[in-house]
């Protein structure tokens, strides 16, 4: 039985990814600062470890044939256009760790997950984008601090697969969204706060938008994201590779949707205060067809519906409501 290990275990993407490997018939260890908040893991084991240290690593990569790297110190907009030397901190010590643990101890293969927030800012000025190619990455201007680190621990996989031979995979994810994400506090991105948004609205309420809500952006449905991450680590493609939607919609198109997913009439006011992050920004899945030959097929409108309903029962249960008034 191939031995995998998921870092980063206890957070979204992470603990849907155990679950899905678990059922493929992979032994899964899931390591985390933190246990999943909403359901238990499936994992054959889980440690509660804080990759930052490299005793830590080492424990986490022991033993183990193919490392799925997802841990990092990471939110919604807010949190990382404020919290830039904490994330390249945080994460700059969990990825270096990581990657040399798995080399120490013989991993076979390590896919590390990358984001869309490295792509330059100068191609994404305006709201009418062009998607984004995996080439599009340089000459570099990425999401200043979280978009950099990503950009360098990318560069990083592939020096430890020229020079040391280990087999390296990089995805760069655009916007995964779904049930059991973060919905409040600061971590949540933008699908899960519109949809706590209008769950807590009555009828005809008027919600806040970050931004003119013109911005754009495509999103990714968390089933297509575990489904790609494991193609591409089967696998023999070692550049970085997008895995997203390329249905692009505003955030004004978003609220629209969800709104009447939940079946409310909901306007909008706008904070131009508020951080939006880039104009405009869609994923071009020419490479992932022709690498994996499938894309995510999953339509934002569907992928919604079960988001929404998840997200309404967590904030609208009587339990939700005695915590609130508590
Ligand atoms: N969700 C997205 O849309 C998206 C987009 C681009 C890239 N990514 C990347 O995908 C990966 C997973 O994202 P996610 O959405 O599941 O985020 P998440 O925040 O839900 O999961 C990350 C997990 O890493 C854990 N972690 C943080 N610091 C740690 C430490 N010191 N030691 C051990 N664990 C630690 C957190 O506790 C959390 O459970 C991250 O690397 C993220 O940067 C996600």
């Amino acid at each position: 039985m191939t031995r995998v290990l998921v870092t980063g275990a206890g957070g979204f993407i992470g603990h849907h990814l155990v679950s899905y490997l678990r059922a493929r018939g992979y032994w899964v260890r899931g390591v985390d600062i933190k246990l999943p908040e909403y359901t238990p893991s499936s994992a054959h084991e889980f440690l509660l470890l804080d990759l930052r240290y490299w005793e830590n690593c080492l424990a986490a990569t022991e033993g183990i044939d193919e490392v799925y790297a997802l841990a990092a110190n990471m939110g919604g907009i807010g949190f990382i256009e404020t919290n830039k030397a904490v994330i390249v901190r945080d994460n700059t010590l969990i990825n270096m760790h990581s990657i040399e643990a798995a080399r120490v101890n013989h991993v076979r293969r390590f896919l590390y997950t990358s984001s869309a927030c490295i792509y330059p800012g100068y191609l994404q000025k305006s709201p009418e984008v062009t998607a984004l190619r995996e080439a599009d990455a340089y000459p570099a201007d990425p999401e200043d601090g979280y978009g950099w680190e990503k950009l360098y621990m990318e560069r990083t996989c592939r020096h430890y697969t020229e020079d040391f031979g280990l087999e390296t995979r990089t995805v760069r994810f655009h916007n995964i969204y779904g049930p059991l994400g973060t919905y409040d506090g600061g971590g949540e991105k933008s699908p899960a706060a519109i949809c706590r948004k209008i769950a807590l609205a009555a009828e005809d309420d008027v919600i806040e938008v970050w931004g003119d809500g013109e911005q754009t952006r495509s999103y990714c449905y968390i089933d297509d994201c575990v489904e790609g991450i494991y193609r591409l680590m089967r696998s023999d493609y070692r550049e970085p590779l997008n895995l997203g939607r390329d249905e692009l919609v505003s955030i004004n198109g978003l609220v629209d949707i969800v709104a009447g997913i939940a079946g409310k009439r909901i306007s909008k006011r706008y904070d131009l205060g508020k951080p939006q992050g880039v104009r405009g920004r869609n994923s071009d899945n020419t490479l992932l067809r022709e690498v994996l030959g499938w894309e995510p097929g999953i339509a934002l409108a569907d992928g919604l519906r079960p988001t929404y309903e998840w997200i309404d029962e967590q904030v609208c249960s009587p339990a939700a409501a005695s915590s609130a008034s508590a």
